[in-house]
């Protein structure tokens, strides 16, 4: 179906973070488990449930307006995720601290494609009169702007990228 103005262009961009965040709970999963820092591996635990969140509300969202969730492929997500296998999961270590560093700047890219995803679409719901979706994205956005924030600090604070030097 021809997408024809910006409330085919809403339902899109919702079906398409609905996959992004289905795409993104097993590779944090993996990132999780693989994690050595205690605190980088609670911070990606609670990143797993935030993301189950976020994919449930756009889950809602798009059933609100009577449109199927599962209609989108997301291909940009399915290449942040083979990417962050690739750079984080499968690349050799001899270090478990670097693997830690290396899976931080995975997560963080993920994070990122989210928030510009949830981002757009709340200017979207707004200019569409959606106002109830436009909170609930705000809230989207504002979870994993601090799970990003959060991983900051973990690497920068935390010690995370120090003890990855040597
Ligand atoms: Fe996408």
């Amino acid at each position: 179906m021809a997408i024809k103005n910006l409330k085919d262009l809403y339902f899109d961009g919702i079906k398409d973070l609905y996959s992004a965040c289905k795409q993104a709970i097993p590779v944090t999963e993996e990132m999780a488990a693989a994690a050595q820092n205690s605190q980088l591996r609670d911070a990606l635990k609670a990143s797993v449930a935030g993301t189950r969140k976020g994919m449930e509300a756009m889950e809602r969202i798009a059933r609100g307006h009577g449109q199927n969730p599962a209609g989108e492929h997301c291909r940009g997500m399915e290449g942040l995720a083979e990417e962050a296998r690739s750079h984080a999961l499968q690349a050799e270590f001899a270090d478990e601290e670097t693997q830690d560093a290396a899976i931080i700047a995975q997560y963080q890219r993920l994070a990122h494609y989210a928030i510009t995803g949830y981002g757009t679409l709340k200017a979207f719901a707004e200019r569409l009169g959606f106002k109830e979706d436009a909170r609930v994205l705000d809230e989207c956005t504002a979870h994993t702007y601090e799970g990003d924030a959060r991983m900051t600090t973990i690497a920068v604070r935390g010690g995370v990228n120090k003890a990855a030097m040597d």
